[in-house]
């Protein structure tokens, strides 16, 4: 059984958006005033020595990105929080900003004391409507309250944070594209560099990180390093919030130390299958991630163990299936969403999306030759290579794992060329 200690949702269910007082006393903006008692380098010391990688996918350290951030010398620098949460599958970053708004605000609190940034925005996803009213209502408290506005608890530095809605696309949730739709522009990825860092919301170096990341930091200055990294793995410290849905009893939210196996997670936490019909198959990290067979289900769910087999955890995610989903109708799924999310900016994903989404339906009505399949992997490998951006990248990851693992049910639907 999963022995769990929760740190990073330790305050779920505990107060509500509007209870500013409530999470005070519950320990909230302990953390910031660890940070400032310890000074601006402390926090990136911390977030270095718990070993934490940003959370909305990338696993970008996020110390190194605080500590490039501190480093520019610009009289103005901005804090950016991604919350727009598009990976289907995925509403890690929902519950953590409903059920415990302020950690999101605190960590956004430190990184901007620790940096020396002075404002900040949080992009929230636009079908998140009544979280962006709540969280809006919990930045006027924290207002009120001291936390946000100038000279924060008489530290001499200023703050504060502006909400803006996500423009309703999954591509807006990769840097460039959030912060090109966030000036009024399509949503489309840019080139770098320069990076966002450098030059990112209205030309200004702007830090950007995902949800949980901030949460994560609040947490590891609120019980120190030391405490954060008891639980997890040699190289994954620390605990890992997930989001578990699909064919599974117990769908939701959790909170997991890594390390902890796929079996575990599906079997201790999940209740298993919810059909009765046997788990079959996994995807993790939204859309853009891999399928994992049931035989890998002992796999440990830490960053080292999916490396070594080619599979990626990404921001978190858990999709189950069981043996009643075909796995050409599940591909098919995720590459018609692809494809309707595409951008369009660059030949390789536009043209080849639609390559892949016809040939998986020609498979699905077995008309498909080995010369589609022949295909489907050579555009495939270009859309890996030559794609502009991230998505274009990783749209065919689930097809290739499905080539690997589930080749003989793929290859039952190839017709037979004729002589
Ligand atoms: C197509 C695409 C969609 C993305 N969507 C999100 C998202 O919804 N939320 C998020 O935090 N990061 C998303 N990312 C990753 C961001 O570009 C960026 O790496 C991340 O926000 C950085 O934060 P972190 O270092 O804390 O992980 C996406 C990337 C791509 C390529
Ligand atoms: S890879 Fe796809 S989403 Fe990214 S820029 Fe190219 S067309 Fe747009």
């Amino acid at each position: 059984m999963i022995k769990i200690k929760p740190l990073i949702t330790e305050f779920f269910n505990q107060y509500t958006y509007d209870d500013i007082e409530k999470y005070i006393e519950l320990g909230g903006f302990s953390g910031l005033r660890n940070a400032i008692k310890g000074g601006r380098e402390f926090p990136i010391n911390e977030l270095k020595l718990a070993d934490l990688k940003g959370r909305g996918g990338a696993e970008f350290p996020a110390w190194r990105k605080w500590d490039a951030a501190k480093k520019r010398t610009d009289s103005l620098k901005l804090i950016l929080c991604n919350a727009d949460e598009g990976e289907p599958g995925s509403f890690k970053d929902r519950d953590l900003l409903s059920r415990d708004p302020y950690k999101v605000i605190e960590g956004m609190i430190i990184a901007a004391y620790s940096t020396g940034a002075e404002k900040g925005y949080i992009y929230i996803r636009e079908e998140y409507a009544y979280i962006r009213e709540h969280f809006i209502v919990a930045c006027d408290k924290a207002r009120q309250a001291g936390y946000l506005g100038d000279d924060i608890l008489n530290a001499g530095f200023s703050f504060d944070i502006k909400v803006n809605i996500g423009a309703g696309a999954y591509i807006c949730g990769e840097n460039t594209a959030l912060i090109e739709s966030m000036q009024g522009r399509v949503g489309r990825p840019r080139l770098k560099p320069p990076r966002v860092g450098e030059k990112g919301l209205f030309g200004l170096p702007t830090m950007v990180n995902n949800v949980e990341t901030f949460v994560c930091a609040t947490t590891v200055l609120m019980h120190g390093s030391d405490v954060y990294t008891r639980q997890g793995t040699e190289i994954s410290k620390g605990n890992k919030v997930i989001s578990l849905s699909g064919k599974i009893k117990n769908p939701g939210t959790y909170e997991i130390p890594f390390g902890v196996s796929l079996n575990e997670i599906l079997y201790d936490l999940g209740g298993g299958s919810k059909t009765g019909e046997p788990i079959k198959f996994v995807q993790t990290g939204g859309a853009s991630g891999p399928i994992i067979p049931a035989s890998q289900f002992d796999l440990k769910y830490a960053y080292e163990d999916f490396k070594a087999s080619d599979f990626i955890m990404g921001a978190g995610s858990i999709v189950v299936a069981d043996e009643s989903v075909g796995v050409i109708d599940y591909l098919i799924a995720i590459e018609e969403f692809f494809k309707h999310e595409s951008c369009g900016k660059c030949t390789p994903c536009r043209e080849g999306l639609s390559h892949i989404v016809k040939i998986l339906h020609k498979m699905a009505d077995k008309t498909a030759t080995q010369k589609d399949m022949d295909k489907l992997l050579r555009v495939s490998e270009v859309m890996v290579n030559a794609s502009f951006c991230g998505l274009g990248e990783t749209a065919p990851t689930s097809l290739l794992s499905a080539i690997k693992y589930f080749g003989d049910e793929l290859y039952l639907n190839i017709k037979k060329e004729e002589a």
